[in-house]
C-alpha cells in the first residue's frame, strides 16, 4: 500500500479497538466517545434501513437536526426529500447520515450559527463513518457536499470538476454531488432553479446507479 493511501486511510481513535456489531452498537460507542460540550450539539446517528441502496453522506447536523435527534430534517432535509421524490428516488431506498455526528456552532444571543466542522474533526470521525457503512451496505455512496467528500476520499477535491460517479479509496462505488444547504444559498431564482434540477438530475443518475449495482 503506497504512504498516500495508507495517509488517507481511516485512523482507529485511540483505545478504540472494538469492532462494533450492528450500528446500534456503533452509534453507542461514538456518542460515548464524543461527548458534547461547549459549541457542540448532540450526537445524531444516521437513518434508514439497513441495506438501502444508496446512502448519503452530509456535513453535520445543523439546528433542527440537534433539536429533533435526526439527521436532514431541518430545510436541507426537506430539499432533498422534495428532490429525491422529483427523482422518483424513494426515501425508503436512502439512509442519511453525516460525515461529523454533532452539530458545531457559535452561539450569538438566541442564535446558533453553524460553524463548519474541521479538518481534524472530519479526520478523526472517518474511521466511524467507514464502520457505519460497512453495516448498511450501500450499492452506492454519495457525497453531499465538501465536507462529505473530503470524509470519504480522505483529501478535499472540487466539487464542481468531480461532480459525477465516483470510486472512493476503498474500491467503494460512490458519487459526488453538491449538499442541499448549497441549492439554498443561491439568491437569483433563475440560477437557484437550474442547481435544482441538475441535482434532480444527479439523484436521477444515482437510483439508476444503484439499480444496476453501484
Ligand atoms: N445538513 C447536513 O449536512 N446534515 C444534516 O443532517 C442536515 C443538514
Amino acid at each position: 500500500m503506497s504512504d498516500l493511501f495508507s495517509r488517507m486511510e481511516p485512523q482507529a481513535p485511540a483505545g478504540q479497538d472494538r469492532e462494533p456489531a450492528t450500528l446500534a452498537e456503533l452509534y453507542d460507542l461514538m456518542a460515548a466517545a464524543e461527548p458534547p460540550g461547549p459549541g457542540v450539539g448532540r450526537f445524531v446517528p444516521g437513518e434508514g434501513p439497513q441495506g438501502a441502496p444508496i446512502l448519503f453522506v452530509g456535513e453535520q447536523p445543523g439546528d433542527q437536526e440537534d433539536v429533533q435527534g435526526k439527521p436532514f430534517v431541518g430545510p436541507a432535509g426537506q430539499l432533498l426529500d422534495r428532490a429525491l421524490a422529483e427523482a422518483g428516488v424513494p426515501r425508503g431506498e436512502a439512509y442519511v447520515t453525516n460525515a461529523v455526528k454533532r452539530f458545531h456552532f457559535t452561539q450569538r444571543g438566541k442564535r446558533r450559527i453553524h460553524e463548519k466542522p474541521s479538518t481534524g474533526e472530519i479526520r478523526k470521525e472517518r474511521w466511524w463513518l467507514d464502520k457505519e457503512i460497512r453495516l448498511v451496505k450501500p450499492r452506492i455512496v454519495v457525497a453531499l457536499g465538501a465536507t462529505a467528500v473530503q470524509a470519504l476520499a480522505g483529501k478535499a477535491l472540487p466539487i464542481t470538476r468531480s461532480r459525477g460517479p465516483y470510486r472512493w479509496p476503498d474500491e467503494r462505488d460512490g458519487y459526488i454531488t453538491v449538499h442541499p444547504s448549497y441549492l439554498l444559498r443561491l439568491q437569483d431564482p433563475h440560477e437557484r432553479r437550474t442547481a435544482y434540477e441538475a441535482f434532480v438530475g444527479d439523484l436521477q443518475r444515482i437510483g439508476d446507479l444503484a439499480q444496476a449495482g453501484g
